[in-house]
C-alpha cells in the first residue's frame, strides 16, 4: 500500500468524500472522573473477541478518558466512503492488517485532540511491532499529554471461546453498545436496549475471516503483548469470566500500575 506524508499534511489530504479520517468519538460520550486519578494512556491488548471494546466502555464510563479504537476509526472511514475507507474494506474483510503507516498517522492525529488530556484507552492498537516503537517514541512522547507512560492490560481468553463470542457479537449503530446473542442478548431480539436502533453484524465477524484474524494476531500482534510484557507495566486480565469480573479484574491492574513504582 502506498505510503503516506506525514502527520500535518496527512491529515489535510487525506480527508475523503465526507470527512477526516477521524471523528471526535462521540458515539462513546465520557462521563466526568469521580476522584483525581490520573488514568493516563490504556492499552487493551488481545485476540478478536477477548473483550477490548466491552471493557473499554466501561473505562470510559468510569474514568472520563476516551476510547480509541482503531478498528472503529477504521469502520468510520469505511462507512463515510473516503479513499482510507475504501482500502481499509478489504483489506480487513480478509483478516489482514491496515498498513502501519496509516494506522499511525490517524492515531497520531487522534491523540492531538483535547480529550486525551487525562488519559485515553488504545483498543486494538499497536498492533505490530512497528507500531508499538511508533507509540513508544512518538505519541508516548514528551509533546502529548499527559506525561504518562503507557501501561498495557493484555485480555487473555481461550480460543474456543472466542468464536462465539465473534459469531455472537451484535452492536447498536448509534450507541456502540456491545450486545451478544450467547452471553449478553438484548432484551428483544434485533433490537437495542438502549435506544431502540436495529442491531448489525459486523461484516468480519464469520467463522472464516475469524480464522484469518487469529492467524493475523498469533503472527503480528502476539509479540507485540511480548514487547509490553518484557517492558514491565504490563498485567494480564483472564477475560473468562463475567464482564464484571474483568473489568474488576482491570480496574484494580491500572490502579497498581500507575501506583507501583515510576
Ligand atoms: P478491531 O475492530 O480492533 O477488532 P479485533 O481486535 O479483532 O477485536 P474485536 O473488536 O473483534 O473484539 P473485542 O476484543 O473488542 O471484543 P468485544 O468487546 O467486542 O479490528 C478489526 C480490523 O481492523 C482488524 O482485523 C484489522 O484489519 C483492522 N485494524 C484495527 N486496528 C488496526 C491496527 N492497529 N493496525 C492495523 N489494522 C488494524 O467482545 C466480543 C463479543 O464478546 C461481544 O459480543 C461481547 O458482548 C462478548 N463479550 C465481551 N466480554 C465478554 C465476557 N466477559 N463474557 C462473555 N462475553 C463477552
Amino acid at each position: 500500500m502506498a505510503s503516506l506524508p506525514r502527520a500535518g499534511a496527512f491529515v489535510a489530504g487525506a480527508v475523503g468524500r465526507t470527512g477526516p479520517l477521524t471523528q471526535p468519538s462521540s458515539s462513546h460520550p465520557t462521563a466526568p472522573a469521580g476522584n483525581d486519578f490520573l488514568p493516563g494512556p490504556v492499552l487493551l491488548l488481545g485476540a478478536p473477541g477477548v473483550g477490548k471494546g466491552t471493557q473499554a466502555q466501561l473505562l470510559v464510563t468510569k474514568y472520563g478518558i476516551p476510547q480509541i479504537s482503531t478498528g472503529d476509526l477504521l469502520r468510520g472511514n469505511i462507512a463515510r466512503g473516503t479513499e482510507l475507507g475504501l482500502k481499509a474494506k478489504e483489506i480487513m474483510s480478509a483478516g489482514l492488517l491496515v498498513d502501519d503507516e496509516i494506522v499511525n498517522q490517524m492515531v497520531l492525529h487522534r491523540l492531538q485532540e483535547k480529550d486525551t488530556h487525562r488519559g485515553y484507552i488504545l483498543d486494538g492498537y499497536p498492533r505490530t511491532l512497528d507500531q508499538a516503537k511508533f507509540l513508544d517514541h512518538t505519541i508516548a512522547g514528551p509533546i502529548f499529554l499527559p506525561r504518562l507512560p503507557v501501561i498495557a492490560i493484555s485480555i487473555v481468553v481461550a480460543y474456543d471461546q472466542l468464536l462465539k463470542r465473534i459469531t455472537g457479537r451484535r452492536i447498536c449503530p448509534e450507541c456502540k453498545h456491545i450486545y451478544n446473542l450467547y452471553s449478553n442478548p438484548p432484551r428483544v431480539a434485533g433490537v437495542c436496549d438502549l435506544d431502540g436502533a436495529r442491531l448489525t453484524q459486523r461484516g468480519d465477524d464469520t467463522e472464516p475471516v475469524f480464522v484469518e484474524r487469529m492467524k493475523t494476531f498469533d503472527a503480528q500482534t502476539a509479540p507485540v503483548v511480548a514487547h509490553y510484557r518484557d517492558q514491565g507495566r504490563f498485567e494480564e486480565a483472564d477475560g473468562d469470566q463475567s464482564v464484571e469480573a474483568v473489568n474488576a479484574a482491570i480496574e484494580r491492574a491500572i490502579i497498581k500500575l500507575r501506583r507501583g513504582p515510576r
